[in-house]
């Protein structure tokens, strides 16, 4: 595996390197579901790139940002141990530069649930993406369905401004009591990652309700509502069942919803989702 931190030489390495890229971007504290995706990178490509670069410009708290952990050493051994071919791990001033002032805002789908919570998130997300992808230039990238908003968000983001990158969305690598894995887990403590339980058995009793013929939007949601709140150290931030492309709140379920919600376990925040 070769490690790149500035972009000339990225550039310089990608022009070296013919065929497909796969890229897998990441903020690093890997886990398997980042290894999930840089396996199907690799599977589908004749070159496998991974990007680890904590993006200041997407948390809205400076203390979020502090503490997201980070352990540059270890994601590079797990990264070698998948025979991934090109690591880029640039310093923030390669990215954001001095008088650095150009951001990509995307409508609509930015605007509820993390948007609502989480103001000028996705300007970040989408800033520091389109940076990616300029300086890269994958054939396709991958991505966890964890993050459905961010993948409407890019997806939407690479249409409009025609960028020429197949995204692609992977599954939720769950934990095996079926919490939803995250580089934030490792922020909670045993009562806290036990408490964290709520945001799956929220979601496992959507689909259950689903199944059962249960279409009211507003009955799933209370019912989740219900569920989370009797856990005491949860703090609810948001619980939606929404159309799966528009974000649309919805009454009544008909062509099939996603159902998804973030909720503080002390002070990690987390979100899950499924689609229904
Ligand atoms: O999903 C993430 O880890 C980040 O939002 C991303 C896409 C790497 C941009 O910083």
């Amino acid at each position: 595996m070769k490690v790149i931190c500035s972009i000339e030489e990225f550039r310089r390495e990608r022009a070296a390197t013919p065929g497909s890229l796969g890229l897998v971007p990441t903020m690093g504290y890997l886990h398997e579901g980042h290894l999930s995706l840089v396996r199907r990178a690799r599977a589908e490509n004749a070159v496998s790139a991974v990007w680890i670069f904590v993006n200041a410009t997407q948390f809205n708290e400076a203390a979020d940002f502090a503490h997201y952990p980070r352990d540059e050493a270890r994601d590079c051994r797990m990264l070698e141990q998948e025979r991934v071919d090109l690591l880029f791990m640039p310093p923030p001033q390669e990215i954001y530069p001095p008088g650095f002032g150009t951001y990509v805002t995307v409508e609509g789908v930015t605007e509820r649930l993390e948007g609502e919570f989480r103001p000028e998130h996705f300007l970040g997300v989408a800033t520091v993406v389109t940076k990616f992808f300029n300086i890269m230039q994958p054939t396709c990238a991958y991505f966890g369905q964890k993050d459905a908003q961010q993948v409407l968000v890019i997806k939407k983001m690479v249409a409009d401004l025609n960028i020429p990158v197949e995204v692609v969305v992977c599954p939720t690598v769950r934990e095996p009591d079926g919490l939803a894995m995250s580089s934030r887990n490792v922020n909670l403590s045993p009562r806290q990652r036990h408490a964290a339980l709520a945001l799956y058995r929220a979601l496992c009793l959507a689909q259950e309700q689903w199944a059962r013929g249960n279409k009211d939007g507003e009955a799933i949601r209370r019912a989740m509502t219900a569920l989370i709140q009797g856990e005491p150290l949860a703090r609810i931030d948001y619980v939606s069942v929404a159309h799966p492309e528009t974000l649309q709140e919805l009454d009544r379920i008909e062509g099939g919803a996603l159902v998804s919600l973030a909720v503080h376990i002390g002070r990690t925040r987390l979100i899950d989702n499924v689609v229904l």
